[in-house]
């Protein structure tokens, strides 16, 4: 962030220790943090610039903030000495090294910090150079990809041609020899007051917070390299050359191309309205806008190969074209519509707790403006230009990770039936396998974060191969939503804990909408149709019956929480519970968990079966019952004692159980959004009486932007 009014000193590490606070979701195994302290003639003697200050910590935020705040009266002075505007902070989640305090980010040029850099992804082309810079005597600590990028820019300034030569053309000549993902933020001593940021795969947006009303939905912004002092718009309908009086960097134009106006900073980076009132500008970069939302909802997306620089308070973003030179470009700044209480937590004790509990509203949202009750139909408008080509596609597949992939197997059945076409593909699978693509596919690709990088990896491999793209996601802006051909936005609001659960019925009921807008035409599926959107109108209030199991379920976790093992049987539509059951189990109460296709039982899985093991049973009144029976039947013969998640009118089955969970009946397409919830709630539950960290378990992470 840069910070271009006098502020309170400590704010910026506020600023910086909140931001951090937000994305741990993203990763949280180490933290660290770059200020540019004041140099005074006392700690400025190497005429390298005023110091650079590193601070970093191993574990999560709280850790890194202790150890600031311990420092406070030491070696920082913050008090005296820390009147800089500019901060970096990052969170890790490692990839290349473990996770320790040399590996954690910053990683820097040298022991005088005169570059450092924070950096998300992975870069595949490290070792070469590391070899390269060993080479020419640059020694290196850490065991990251990242440190190769602090010492090339260092490489590249002692070796540079001119004096004059500028902190972003560093980090754009830096980039230009990077292969794989980044987003990266670099400071340096030589350039105090700058702050470069870039990325290529990772997410980066900017932040723009300033007090006048300048924002409407979309604001056109003006980016130049601005070196002969003339701007060309790039404003459809306007071509506009203005002459600025000074050498300013950043020109805002806001209202719609009718009614423009045109603003500038001025050289104190102050904005100058057309009404002559002027204000201070902030400016941040993030990986994401939960990060900055608090401070401003204006944000710019930066696309792949930009770089974002901030000069004494003033932005320029310019475009670099690998191999070739750079050019301008014009980006839009978004409002986006994400409140500051969406994601906290409220009065719950987690935010999986509180999402869990908001998937009445969650699930209404996803169907809001697309379930038109009255005339019975479904429009997901996203899909609307695309719909005939995906109704004429040769084969839909499904490509997703994680819980997004058991939301694919949970529908698949479903879409199968509507339309006779799908497949569901594991992306990291899908890769390895170079499935052969054709233009005549339709290929979806779901995702929560929309950052997924295996994911994202087989989106961009899909669109290489001339298939028509598909995006559910959560995340608006996200990548895939931004590179997908078309798409639908879940709504299912943020979701912060790491075990996705909200996400998960609101991608099961886009899915299940997506089945019936492919079927509406088809006359004998007709009764069918009719019967899923009646079920739909109904779930949210279903779903409100099945959370006030809670309090049966938390008394269960009691008898559940020392075992070492739970296993997790059902079929048919079911079976995506069984996966998504033990995925949340295993995410967040590290227990083993495993879901068993009730079918398989007797093919393995039955050996396991004995008095003691936890065994938790889905049954549902649907075309498998009687299978379903048959695999209890086989368990109760071992002396496994299963406790059973069922429909409130089964009588048959509560015979069976230790122990029952009943929920209501819903249509059977949509019934493994009713029996999935329990299990949500039992992994909370289990998770909390261990003592767990329910939101951040060990060795994961929300969004896993690596491969
Ligand atoms: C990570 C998360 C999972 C998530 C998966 C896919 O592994 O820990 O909870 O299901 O990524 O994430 P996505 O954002 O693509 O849905």
């Amino acid at each position: 962030i840069n910070f271009c009014t006098p502020r309170e000193r400590k704010y910026i590490l506020e600023v910086l220790v909140n931001g951090l606070k937000r994305l741990e979701y993203r990763g949280y195994d180490s933290a660290g943090m770059v200020l540019q302290i004041d140099g005074g003639n006392s700690t400025n003697t190497d005429n390298k610039g005023p110091p650079i200050a590193v601070i970093k910590q191993r574990g999560k935020v709280s850790a890194l903030e202790e150890k600031i705040n311990s420092k406070k009266n030491e070696e920082l002075d913050f008090e005296f000495k820390f009147s800089t505007h500019t901060g970096i902070a990052h969170t890790r989640w490692a990839t290349h090294g473990v996770p320790n305090c040399v590996n954690s980010h910053p990683q820097r040029s040298d022991d005088n910090n005169e570059f450092v850099v924070v950096h998300n992804g992975i870069l595949t082309n490290y070792k070469s150079f590391k070899t390269f810079l060993q080479s020419h005597n640059y020694e290196f600590e850490s065991d990251t990809d990242t440190e190769v990028i602090a010492k090339l820019i260092k490489y590249l300034w002692d070796n540079r041609e001119s004096e004059t030569i500028q902190f972003a053309t560093l980090v754009e000549r830096v980039i230009q020899q990077l292969e794989g993902a980044f987003a990266l933020v670099f400071k340096s001593r030589y350039f105090p007051g700058q702050c470069i940021a870039t990325r290529r795969g990772s997410p980066l947006l900017i932040g723009v917070h300033s007090k006048s009303k300048l924002s409407t939905d979309n604001i056109p912004i003006l980016y130049s390299s601005c070196n002969k002092g003339t701007f060309q718009t790039h404003i459809p309908g306007s071509c506009a050359a203005v002459d600025p009086p000074s050498p300013t960097l950043f020109f805002y134009f806001s209202g719609t191309n009718q009614s423009m106006q045109l603003c500038r900073l001025n050289s104190t980076t102050e904005l100058v309205t057309q009404n002559g009132e002027s204000e201070g500008i902030e400016f941040y970069f993030a990986s994401d806008a939960s990060a900055i939302i608090e401070h401003t909802n204006q944000v710019i997306f930066l696309e792949d190969d930009d770089v974002a620089a901030v000069v004494d308070g003033a932005l320029t973003i310019h475009r670099v074209k690998r191999g070739k030179s750079t050019e301008s470009t014009t980006r839009t700044v978004t409002s986006l519509q994400l409140e500051l209480q969406q994601i906290m937590k409220g009065n719950f004790k987690s935010f999986m707790q509180k999402e869990i509990f908001e998937q009445p509203e969650s699930v209404v949202n996803t169907m809001r403006g697309r379930m038109q009750w009255e005339e019975q139909r479904v429009v997901l408008g996203g899909l609307m230009d695309h719909i005939d080509e995906i109704r004429r596609c040769r084969r839909i597949i499904i490509i997703a990770c994680g819980t997004s992939y058991h939301s694919a197997i949970a529908t698949r059945q479903l879409i199968e039936e509507m339309t006779e076409l799908p497949m569901v593909e594991l992306a990291s699978d899908f890769l390895d396998r170079e499935t052969p693509i054709f233009r005549d596919d339709v290929c979806f690709f779901i995702s929560q974060s929309g950052e997924t990088a295996d994911t994202l990896m087989a989106l961009h491999y899909c669109k290489k191969r001339g298939s028509l793209t598909v995006g559910i996601t959560n995340t608006v802006g996200s990548s895939i939503s931004r590179i997908t051909d078309c798409g639908v936005h879940i709504n299912a609001g943020p979701e912060i804990g790491v075990a996705s659960t909200k996400a998960y019925t609101s991608q099961f009921t886009a899915l299940v909408m997506f089945a019936l807008m492919m079927s509406e035409d088809r006359f004998s599926k007709r009764k069918r149709y009719l019967e899923i959107v009646n079920a739909l109108k109904e779930l949210p209030e279903k779903i409100k019956e099945v959370l006030t199991l809670d309090a049966e379920i938390k008394k269960l976790s009691d008898s559940l929480y020392k075992k070492k093992s739970l296993l997790v049987m059902g079929r048919g539509f079911n079976f995506a519970t069984c996966l998504e059951g033990a995925l949340k189990i295993k995410e967040i109460t590290y227990m083993h968990s495993e879901g068993i296709l009730a079918g398989e039982l007797k093919h393995g899985p039955l050996a396991l079966v004995d008095v003691d093991m936890p065994i938790l049973m889905i049954v549902s009144k649907d075309n498998v019952y009687t299978k379903v029976q048959n695999a209890l039947q086989q368990v109760v013969a071992r002396h496994g004692r299963p406790i059973i998640i069922c429909e409130n009118d089964d009588e048959e089955s509560v015979k069976y159980a230790s122990h029952i969970l009943k929920v209501p009946h819903t249509v059977d397409c949509l019934q493994g959004i009713l029996t999935v919830i329990p299990l949500q709630l039992l992994s909370f539950h289990i998770a909390q009486l261990k003592g767990l960290d329910v939101d951040f378990p060990r060795n994961l992470a929300k969004s896993v932007t690596v491969e």
